[in-house]
């Protein structure tokens, strides 16, 4: 029996327009669709209508499904000849296990192929008019997981990055984010440096909050899941350039790829 295979995708932060060519093909052709809470759902609408939609949300501390069992999963469909495809928010090897996605069907001897998308990392800032880099203010940024702050031994250099890195962005970094500001401000980091907040980003529900190293965690308290946190005197810029305001994009604005419409154009 054929082997069918796997897409590993990335669906972009939010904004259905910012799914990549490749990503919207492949979505047109899954026969089985494997997606993640925080996939914008009319993404699913461009999925055949008889296409399999499985959902393997996580919502923080519940994981609705193991990981395992989503490999599983992977393999199984696979090995039943399907073309499945992974849709995971964002980029899936940015904090999104695609690596591990990978190796599992590495292992079960499947075919499979990456669709990197746009990462949270750098959409959310971008729509609130946060420039990760800019010249004179940032010469170099870092994404991090905001789940090591409050370990004992973290996985990640706060000493390093508080003094060495000009940017931080932090991904799920709203729960630990005294324990974020903790480590940054002893490690040398000013408390007048800037820091953003900023929940749903790239969709309607976009919403930012700003403030100083000193102040952000406790403007913080009211805010939920997910928010992009961002460290560094680039936030300044926001009030200038920010520029989005409107609704979030529905699926009939993304573009129309379908041979039969290219065809039929003048
Ligand atoms: C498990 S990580 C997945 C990151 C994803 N692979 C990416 O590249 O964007 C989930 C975190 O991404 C961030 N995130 C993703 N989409 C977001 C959005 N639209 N607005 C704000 N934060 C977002 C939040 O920090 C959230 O807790």
């Amino acid at each position: 029996m054929q082997v069918g295979k796997v897409y590993l995708v990335g669906a972009g932060p939010g904004d259905p327009g910012l799914l990549t060519v490749r990503g919207l093909e492949v979505l047109r052709i899954a026969e089985v669709v494997i997606y993640d809470r925080l996939v914008n759902p009319v993404l699913l609408e461009e999925t055949p209508p008889e296409a399999e939609r499985i959902f393997a949300g996580k919502f923080a501390g519940n994981h609705s499904l193991p990981q395992e069992e989503i490999h599983q999963l992977l393999i199984t469909h696979a090995k039943r000849g399907l073309v499945v495809v992974r849709l995971k928010g964002g980029d899936p090897f940015v904090f999104g296990r695609g690596g591990e996605e990978a190796e599992a069907l590495v292992s079960a001897g499947i075919p499979f192929e990456i669709v990197p998308g746009i990462s949270s990392a750098l959409a959310v800032p971008a729509y609130a008019g946060i420039p990760l880099t800019h010249r004179g203010m940032s010469s170099s940024f870092a994404v991090i997981t905001g789940h090591e702050a409050c370990k004992a031994s973290p996985a990640v250099d706060w000493k390093g990055l508080a003094t060495a890195v000009d940017t931080l962005v932090i991904l799920m970094g709203l729960k630990n984010l005294p324990g974020i500001v903790a480590q940054l401000l002893v490690n040398g980091r000013s408390p007048e440096t800037p820091a953003a907040l900023i929940r749903w980003g790239t969709t309607g529900k976009q919403e930012i909050v700003t403030g100083t190293l000193a102040d952000i965690a406790g403007k913080a308290a009211t805010l939920r899941p997910p928010v992009v946190v961002v460290i560094g005197e680039v936030v300044s810029l926001s009030e200038k350039l920010r520029w989005f305001e409107a609704p979030c994009l529905t699926v009939e604005m993304l573009p129309r790829i379908r041979a039969d419409e290219l065809a039929s154009q003048p």
